[in-house]
């Protein structure tokens, strides 16, 4: 089954800016979320409704909210980790809530301080509060190709929670990459997995660039046909509550890739570099992504600009 289009949510106002050590001011965040509007893309992740105690950069949120230009072609979620997170959001008319839980105990309790298990829980808390207000819920699941503390993880655990998160009515589920421990067979077994437990499950995939094969990984999600995917303006991004954990794949790259495969985003490249070029301006420092340095391929150059080896 060929992939002729792909959703790509932009997750850098969440994943990108929690992992950067500035602190963005609400204004300029207000401004990189209008020009992604702008630019095309079907879903944004805009923050985290989580404790600012635990994630401090994202501690406006409701800022954000408030003043940013909606539309109706953009999807606007964050991240909830509980019944005061989901009250706050649904007050400030996320679109949006996006659940998460680790695959393994143990990163689930160092990201948000309780058993898989409670986690689950939980959610059904969230569930009953999102349902009164009308909104959709979106489940990830983190550490799903891997964890630094546990190594693999098993596909089944990956089944059991899909069907939980289709059980309680969430739109579909999200495999992170947390740490960038995925690689094309695990990818596809993880796939696979949820496909025969949970049919008729959208299944998103959000994997982190840890070890280069970020973009090798969206290939094998594409075999396998899946249009749904994540990714960060300049390769930002990362967990502060996982060892080594290292950018997204980058927005930029993704989008070029699959324009050139002619499948289709939506999405307009050249602003989407921009975008990149601005972050990078704001927090001070050589983003990751290199579409957003070397352009697109038919971008040429004056022969005059480059010194001749030899005989000049
Ligand atoms: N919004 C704002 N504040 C919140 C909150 C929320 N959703 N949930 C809890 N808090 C506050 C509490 O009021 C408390 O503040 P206090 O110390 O001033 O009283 C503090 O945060 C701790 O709350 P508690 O309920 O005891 O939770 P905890 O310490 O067990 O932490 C989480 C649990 C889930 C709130 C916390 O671990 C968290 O926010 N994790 C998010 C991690 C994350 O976003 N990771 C990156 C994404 S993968
Ligand atoms: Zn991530």
């Amino acid at each position: 089954m060929k992939v002729k289009h792909v959703n790509v949510t932009e997750v850098g106002p969440r994943d990108g800016f929690q992992s950067e050590k500035t602190i963005l001011k609400t204004e300029d965040k207000i401004k990189i979320i209008n020009n992604l509007i702008k630019a095309g893309f079907p879903r944004i992740e805009v923050s985290s409704f989580v404790s600012p105690k635990a994630i401090p950069q994202l501690s406006d949120a409701e800022l954000i909210l408030n003043k940013v230009n909606r539309s109706p072609n953009t999807i606007l979620a964050a991240l909830v980790p509980n019944a005061r997170g989901a009250l706050r959001a649904v007050e400030s008319k996320i679109d949006e809530i996006v659940v998460f839980l680790s695959a393994s105990e143990s990163h689930n309790k160092k990201n948000v301080n309780r058993s898989v298990k409670d986690s689950l829980l939980g959610f059904k808390e969230i569930a009953d509060i999102a349902g009164k207000n009308n909104t959709p819920i979106q489940g990830d699941i983190a550490t799903a190709f891997g964890c630094p503390f546990e190594g693999n993880i098993s596909s089944k655990k990956l089944a059991d929670i899909s069907k939980e998160y289709k059980e309680m009515g969430f739109r579909g589920v999200t495999l992170g990459d947390t740490t960038g421990m995925a690689t094309p067979p695990v990818v596809t077994q993880a796939i696979n997995a949820i496909r025969d437990k949970v049919p008729d499950f959208e299944i998103t995939l959000h994997f982190h660039n840890t070890r280069g094969i970020g973009l090798a990984n969206v290939m094998t999600g594409l075999d396998q046909g899946i249009s749904n995917y994540e990714s960060c303006f300049g390769g930002m991004g990362g967990c502060p509550f996982a060892p080594n954990a290292t950018g997204n794949i980058c927005t930029e790259d993704l989008i070029y890739l699959l324009h050139e495969m002619d499948i289709k985003t939506g999405i307009d490249l050249a602003q989407t570099i921009s975008i990149a070029q601005n972050v990078e301006n704001l927090v001070g420092h050589r983003l990751p992504g290199q579409v957003m340095r070397a352009g697109h391929r038919l971008l040429s150059y004056s022969m005059d600009d480059v010194p001749t080896a030899i005989g000049a």
